[in-house]
């Protein structure tokens, strides 16, 4: 097994952002310079965290689901995935690319459902003890923005429990991953998502280029 450990890189931001298209992109860009890595999502990247994932977003015929549930199986997708696709990839030396990780909790069931932040601190640590991500991306754009492309992208499907939440919702997420981007300013870029995706692809490889990463 390769002694150098992979990179652990997150994706972040709130729907409408493009997040998808950069992860692609990205991933389309490694595979050109012979990166190995693997691309994953959360909640979900295992059988198993996928089945969480189904149970956590759909929409539940007329039982609610209280934001404590959401919050104990966003992180109990996260120990799944972690601990039978993140670390074991890490460890062989690839580079894990993921879309959303433990700051979309922090943003969504800290921000958007008001849960305490102390909570959420207490799960990451016993769920990740000391594990990371190397670096964050967040893709940021205004609310309104990014919600107008969400809904176009989404015509005729039916909304999850988090894409029918309404724009108040969706600044509390972006403000908390504002307040997360200045305190950890190291390992969380802003990248600016308003712009075209060509643009925002260019500012991503210019956060790499600038970390070494790739050259
Ligand atoms: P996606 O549509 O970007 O795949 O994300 C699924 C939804 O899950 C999205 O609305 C954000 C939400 N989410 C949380 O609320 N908390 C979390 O910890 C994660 C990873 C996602």
């Amino acid at each position: 097994m390769s002694e150098i450990a992979g990179r652990f890189l997150t994706i972040e931001g709130i729907e409408g952002v493009g997040k998808s298209t950069q992860v692609a992109r990205l991933s389309g860009t490694l595979r050109e310079r012979g990166v190995d890595h693997v691309v994953t999502r959360e909640p979900g990247g295992t059988p198993l965290a996928e089945k969480i994932r189904s149970l956590v977003l759909d929409n539940a015929a007329g039982e609610s689901v209280p934001a404590t549930a959401e919050l104990l199986l966003m992180f109990a997708a996260r120990a799944v995935h972690l601990a039978n696709h993140v670390e074991p990839n890490l460890r062989a030396g690839r580079w894990v690319l993921c879309d959303r990780f433990t700051d979309a909790t922090y943003a969504y069931q800290g921000g958007g459902r008001r849960l305490s932040m102390d909570h959420i601190r207490q799960l990451e640590v016993m769920v990740q003890g000391v594990r990371r991500p190397d670096l964050t991306l967040w893709l940021d754009a205004p609310v309104e923005q990014a919600l107008q492309r969400a809904r176009e992208r989404n015509t005729g499907a039916v909304a999850d429990r988090f894409e029918s939440e309404r724009t108040e919702f969706f600044e509390r997420v972006r403000a908390v991953y504002h307040a997360r981007a200045q305190a950890e300013p190291d390992r969380i870029h802003v990248i600016d998502a308003a712009q075209s995706s060509d643009a925002v692809a260019a500012q991503v490889l210019e956060v790499l280029w600038k970390r070494t990463w790739i050259s």
